[in-house]
């Protein structure tokens, strides 16, 4: 592969994707997203609309899937229903959006001669057990439509990888945060959540008592294992499957108080049930992305939520209009 190449971001009007979308371009590819706007929004990809090519589409389409593909050299497929109580209140759709349009796009990716695709994964696949750090190599026990569904995009991918039909790597990202993260809607993440209580002087949420942990991944991280798992040699990657997490283990309470500290906004914090299908602890083992990629993560946890407010300070807009008081 040439150094610069044709790149194919499904997903890319969501917060990852848009990130993504970004990045390779500042490197110099060329960007083509595909995207149904259902969880992105257009608004994410202004700055950049002129450089990129928009599709907007479905990849539950399979001409869709065959038009986003045409000349591509890499897939990075962000596009997912990204959500567990989602999942929960439908299943089906969840398989759809998460699982068949993988498959619409790994089918329609070999049709037109893709080399490679990156598959974003999920840390939800490894369910609720207490072990910890998650390594690559425990049994999968997914336990929410959302996480299976996850799991099974990642098969699929790897399955088509190991047959040969294309050249295929899987990205398991652990609670990933960082600018244009959608802060809005009971489906919200915590980390912009929480900028969001903090900056509107309001209560946050939380599902249960604060003390499950999880391993918060700046999305530069995330940015940084998608580029090596595109561009290193088939060789050393193909059929992978690797954590992406910054190794840490912190709590939703420290949480909290780091972005109190760090926003100097006082967080108030109210208790609610703990919410279906959620996993505990969180942490990833980073042994196989440090010898299968050469992974390091670049910004840890304090480092990512400072220059998240410091990103949040130069564009308010997304956090004021928020709902209150409604997520975790
Ligand atoms: N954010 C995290 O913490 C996290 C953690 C683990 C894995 N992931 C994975 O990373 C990816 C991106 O997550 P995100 O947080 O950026 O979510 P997001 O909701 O911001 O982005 C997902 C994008 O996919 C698009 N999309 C959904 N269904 C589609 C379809 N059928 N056709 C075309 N486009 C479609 C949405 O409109 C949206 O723009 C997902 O695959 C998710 O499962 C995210």
């Amino acid at each position: 592969m040439s150094s610069k190449f044709h790149a194919l971001v499904t997903g890319g009007a969501g917060f990852i994707g848009c990130n993504l979308a970004r990045h390779l371009l500042s490197l110099g590819h060329r960007v083509r997203v595909i995207d149904n706007l259902s969880t992105g929004f257009t608004r994410n990809l202004d700055e950049i609309a002129g450089d990129i090519e928009f599709l907007e589409g479905d990849l539950r389409d399979t001409s869709a899937c065959d038009r986003a593909t045409t000349g591509v050299e890499v897939i990075f497929h962000v596009a997912a229903l990204p959500s567990v109580p989602r999942s929960l209140a439908d299943p089906v759709g969840c398989h759809e959006n998460n699982v068949t349009a993988t498959l619409n796009l790994l089918e329609s990716a070999r049709k037109s001669g893709v080399r490679r695709m990156v598959f974003s994964a999920s840390s939800s696949a490894y369910g609720d057990t207490p072990t910890l750090p998650k390594v690559e190599s425990m049994e999968p026990l997914p336990r929410s439509p959302y996480a299976a569904a996850k799991l099974a995009g990642e098969l699929y991918t790897l399955a088509y990888a190991r047959a040969g039909l294309i050249e295929g790597v899987a990205l398991r990202y652990f609670n990933v945060f960082g600018p244009r993260q959608d802060p809005h809607g009971p489906y919200a993440a915590v980390v912009p959540a929480l900028f969001s209580a903090a900056v509107r002087g309001v209560s946050m949420g939380l599902f249960g008592d604060g003390l499950q942990t999880r391993d918060f991944t700046s999305v530069e991280n995330v940015l940084a294992a998608n580029l090596l798992a595109a561009t290193l040699p088939a060789e050393q990657v193909n059929g992978a499957m690797v954590n992406v997490g910054a190794g840490q283990r912190t709590s939703l309470l420290e949480l909290v108080d780091l972005v109190s500290t760090v926003t100097g906004h006082e967080i108030a914090v109210t208790h609610r049930p703990p919410r279906e299908g959620d996993v505990r602890d969180s942490l990833a083992s980073l042994e196989r992305a440090r010898a299968v990629l050469g992974y390091e993560p670049v910004v840890p946890l304090r480092e990512g939520i400072a220059s998240l407010w410091n990103w949040l300070q130069a564009h308010p807009e997304g956090l004021l209009a928020a709902e209150p008081n409604r997520t975790a």
